[in-house]
């Protein structure tokens, strides 16, 4: 089977940690790489969780390097009311014993992009401030990269204000520049994210499946369906997860090319994704894929039998 090199490029984060632990078992995946970024948490935990998360799940291996403190222009803002402080909804993880990496996230991304020779494909699942430097410092990165996934943005609606999702909101000078570099994106946005969610059933039920990463699955959500269940919802959107699922096999995704830009001013609508999808205007540029629609049975059992290989 001829593999995807992929990098995941995350802030864990709850469901930053599910897509970890489905990636791990996602059999056309060569993981080279985690990166991480401040977002959910600050980056000393970000980078702490997937190192701790990786060594749980048997993925020591996977090096982890560590990036941006906080957005390109911008102080940080976190989400502690569904990840928690420490980014694990209080789940404690035994410290990882693997290799402290110390190049920078940036210089990973641009390195192992060469050493794959055009064929890595980037998935972006935290603000998109390490790949907004990794763009800046290396003008020629955008030909080693076969494409970028990414979950963030909304053709329609928003998360952490009613215009913008969280992961764009918190860095859109970076996301913008992802977006204008030519690189093929895929935008996982909120458009199919809240409807590739998992219930409290099916959690429970991969909770139930006696392998400690199930296990793990299933504790770090508990938080998170909390929060959601304040908002009068049964299930967790499993945003994170969704983006690598795509990255994995898009068949039981649909979506549009259309153009998008991010609105880095606007004072109702900072961080908004303006796309042209539902607009006879149309943007000059159409390099990004948005993800509208999945099959969510298939999500589920995809996600389900993901999960039992681990027992
Ligand atoms: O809006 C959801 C996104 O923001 C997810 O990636 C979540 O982990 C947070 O980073
Ligand atoms: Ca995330």
């Amino acid at each position: 089977m001829n593999k995807i090199p992929v990098i995941i490029d995350c802030d864990p984060g709850t469901d930053d940690t599910m897509a970890l632990i489905l990636a791990n078992k996602i059999e056309n995946f060569d993981l080279l790489a985690v990166t991480t970024v401040a977002g959910n948490v600050i980056c000393d935990y970000t980078f702490q969780n997937a190192r701790n998360v990786l060594s749980y799940i048997g993925a020591e291996h996977v090096p982890v390097y560590k990036g941006a403190a906080k957005p390109m222009m911008r102080e940080l803002k976190t989400a502690p009311h569904v990840h928690g402080v420490d980014g694990l909804a209080g789940v404690e993880l035994p410290q990882s014993s693997a290799p402290v990496e110390t190049e920078a996230a940036w210089d990973a991304i641009y390195r192992i992009a060469k050493e794959q020779n055009g064929e890595l494909v980037l998935i972006a699942v935290g603000p998109m401030t390490n790949v907004a430097l990794a763009l800046t410092k290396y003008n020629d990165l955008p030909k080693y990269i076969k494409r970028i996934v990414i979950m963030g943005g909304a053709a329609i609606g928003g998360n952490v204000t009613p215009a913008a999702e969280f992961n764009i909101y918190v860095d859109p000078e970076a996301a913008e520049l992802m977006f204008t570099s030519g690189i093929p994106i895929v935008m996982c946005g909120l458009d199919v994210t809240m409807k590739a969610y998992l219930t409290d059933a099916e959690i429970e039920r991969i909770g139930s499946m006696g392998s400690k990463e199930a296990k793990l699955f299933h504790d770090v959500e508990q938080k998170a369906l909390g929060f959601y269940r304040t908002l009068g919802m049964n299930y967790v959107a499993a945003h994170d997860p969704t983006a690598v699922l795509f990255a994995s096999d898009d068949s039981i995704f649909t979506g549009e090319e259309a153009g998008v830009h991010v609105e880095t001013k606007g004072k109702l609508t900072l961080g908004k994704t303006v796309t042209d999808l539902y607009s006879d205007a149309q943007f000059d540029d159409h390099f990004v894929f948005i993800v509208t629609d999945v099959d969510r049975d298939a999500f589920v059992k995809k996600v389900t039998q993901l999960m039992e290989s681990y027992s």
